[in-house]
């Protein structure tokens, strides 16, 4: 285990995508509004980073995306009125999820160039920190915090980690893909990274989801901007620049994951999510019945 590790305290956000695939609900409102339930996607990554001892957050927005900030912030007239009606139960629950008073900024992309892009505006926040990464639109179901499970394996490994999961051959054309160096089970140590490769050329179906743990070096190949994949700048190649001057892993994680940007995997988390909640779950199984 390295001596001098820097405890891994924040987390970058990026939230500036147009979110096409949901439109008309994304015509005016951000994708990571949607909720699950009754909780916005965005909440649910924060609350996740949380649990992994996360305490700075920055969220990469664009136009229209304010909202995800004012999240976030005390609703005064909200909660005086909650108040006055004796809804004690929905207060506390309020002030209880209000994050640390200046633990949250948020910086501008002005045009999605691409994640790669979209993490590099981060840069000022980054600084010379390690950081996680958290795409809301991935909504983790995990009994130990997904973020926290990297954070564990930054602190064993001491260097980057990526979550990955296995996808069946014809769909790995549509992730970041790992080039194996050692398999050694729960940690794998990485070779080489392709976004998007066709399925022919893919070196394997471990593919990247929306977790990570980067080291800051990641921002200078970044900064570089050179377009990949779809022409954008993919975090991806930034990240395979990293490969042989750091540790490079991926973690199979310990849950699950619902592609939250996809109008199937959005719908199949409302019903996942109602079924883990008691106060919901007859219901839901009553309304699977009636439908199956
Ligand atoms: P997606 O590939 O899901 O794109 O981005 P999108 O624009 O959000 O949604 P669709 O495909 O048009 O429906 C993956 C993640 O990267 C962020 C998005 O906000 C999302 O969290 N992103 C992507 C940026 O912040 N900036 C970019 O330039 C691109």
């Amino acid at each position: 285990r390295p001596v001098s590790l820097k405890p891994l305290k924040k987390a970058v956000l990026p939230v500036a995508g147009l979110g096409t695939r949901f439109l008309p609900a994304t015509k005016t409102m951000a994708k990571e509004m949607l909720p699950i339930v009754d909780k916005p996607l965005i909440q649910y990554a924060v609350e996740e980073a949380r649990a992994a001892g996360i305490e700075q957050f920055c969220f990469v927005t664009g136009r229209g995306k304010t909202m995800l900030v004012e999240h976030f912030d005390v609703a005064f007239e909200l909660e005086r009125t909650l108040a006055e009606r004796g809804k004690e139960k929905e207060l506390a629950a309020l002030r209880a999820d209000a994050p640390a008073p200046g633990s949250i900024m948020s910086v501008r992309q002005q045009v999605p160039m691409g994640l790669g892009h979209a993490i590099w505006c981060a840069r000022a926040f980054i600084a010379d920190d390690p950081f996680a990464i958290l795409l809301p639109d991935d909504l983790m179901q995990c009994e130990v915090s997904c973020t926290a499970q990297l954070a564990e394996a930054y602190r064993e490994t001491g260097g980057n980690v990526v979550a990955i999961e296995e996808v069946p051959r014809d769909r790995v054309n549509r992730y970041g893909v790992l080039d194996v160096a050692e398999d050694h089970g729960r940690l794998v140590s990485v070779k080489g990274l392709v976004e998007k490769p066709p399925i022919e050329k893919a070196p394997s179906n471990l593919t990247i989801i929306g977790r990570y743990v980067l080291m800051p070096e990641v921002i200078s190949h970044l900064a570089r901007m050179e377009k990949g994949a779809g022409g954008e700048v993919q975090l991806t190649d930034g990240m395979a620049k990293l490969i042989g001057s750091q540790p490079f892993h991926g973690l199979r994680y310990q849950g699950r994951r619902f592609d939250c940007g996809d109008k199937a995997g959005f719908l199949e988390a409302q019903v996942a999510f109602a079924l883990a909640r008691p106060d919901l779950a007859p219901a839901m199984r009553d309304i699977l019945q009636r439908y199956g």
